[in-house]
């Protein structure tokens, strides 16, 4: 009888293996209401329902790349976006329920209010990754790690400080299908960076463009203030660490330090017009 163990399952079979739409499931959207939210929560929220949502315009841009031509990135691509559509509907679906008013074409809206960073990254990512090739699929995975990683970490700061017991819950759900997002880059992100070139082309590229999530699509001051709002307290700078501690465990990241610069930035910029952000406002009750 062989001793050997059995090869392990490919991480594109496991993460494939537990795809499904976010589950709402005994959330009770008719008793969201009666449970006050801040005026920071709902702009958090607000700013996190926009990030979700413009996941099908950044997947079509992935979809322009190299990446299109491996199958299993093809297929993560695909389940990664049907879920993260749905993390946007939920967040849509709470505020709608406590009265906050969303139209029904934000998403197209936001999308087109496209910032100067979303235009000069397009022209950057066309040019290199047909530099680069395949290669430049490691600096995506590694970039959506981390990306991946902070938005799994800035839910579980909200979820810490919300006093809203849906929205704790409803943000726990979220927050899973998250961290199995990072896992699928990070794994994907390491093989690929095993490779030298590819890891000095992801390290120079992610330690000297890396912006917080939401940088291309929502003002800098509205990125600013969210940023301070979820991760700009002692607790959430420890989080921060630790988030680029994990990233400088891949191949040729060591020392990274991309999301405290980004956040350390944030605070220069944004720092004297903090006022009460970061700190509970007054509740908004629900209309
Ligand atoms: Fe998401
Ligand atoms: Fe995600």
């Amino acid at each position: 009888m062989s001793t050997e163990s059995p090869p392990a399952q490919p991480h594109i079979e496991r993460f494939l293996g537990y795809s499904k739409a976010l589950d709402l499931t005994g959330i009770d959207f008719d008793d969201i209401p009666n449970h006050p939210l801040r005026e920071d929560e709902i702009r958090i929220l607000t700013y996190f329902m926009d990030v979700e949502s413009n996941t099908i315009v950044y997947l079509k841009e992935l979809l322009s790349t190299p990446a299109i031509e491996v199958p299993e990135i093809q297929a993560f691509l695909s389940c990664w976006a049907y879920e993260e559509f749905f993390h946007g509907f939920a967040l849509k679906q709470f505020l709608r329920s406590y009265g906050v008013n969303i139209d029904e074409n934000r998403t197209a809206v936001v999308a087109q209010s496209k910032n100067l960073i979303y235009h000069v990254r397009g022209f950057f990512q066309s040019l290199l990754s047909k530099a680069y090739g395949k290669r430049f699929i490691g600096v995506h995975m590694a970039w959506g790690a981390v990306n991946e990683l902070t938005t799994a970490e800035g839910y579980l700061r909200i979820i810490a400080k919300t006093n809203h017991p849906i929205l704790k819950e409803l943000l726990t759900r979220i927050m899973k299908d998250e961290r199995r997002h990072f896992a699928f880059y990070f794994r994907e992100a390491q093989e690929r960076l095993a490779d030298p070139k590819t890891a000095w082309i992801t390290s120079t590229l992610i330690r000297r463009f890396f912006e917080p999530v939401g940088a291309d699509i929502r003002s800098l001051d509205e990125v600013d203030a969210v940023a301070l709002m979820v991760l700009g307290d002692a607790e959430g700078l420890e989080v921060v660490r630790g988030v680029d501690r994990r990233i400088g465990t891949l191949p040729g990241l060591q020392g990274f330090r991309g999301v405290e610069d980004a956040i350390e930035r944030t605070r220069a910029r944004y720092g004297d017009k903090l006022g009460s952000l970061g700190q509970p406002t007054p509740a908004v009750a629900a209309t």
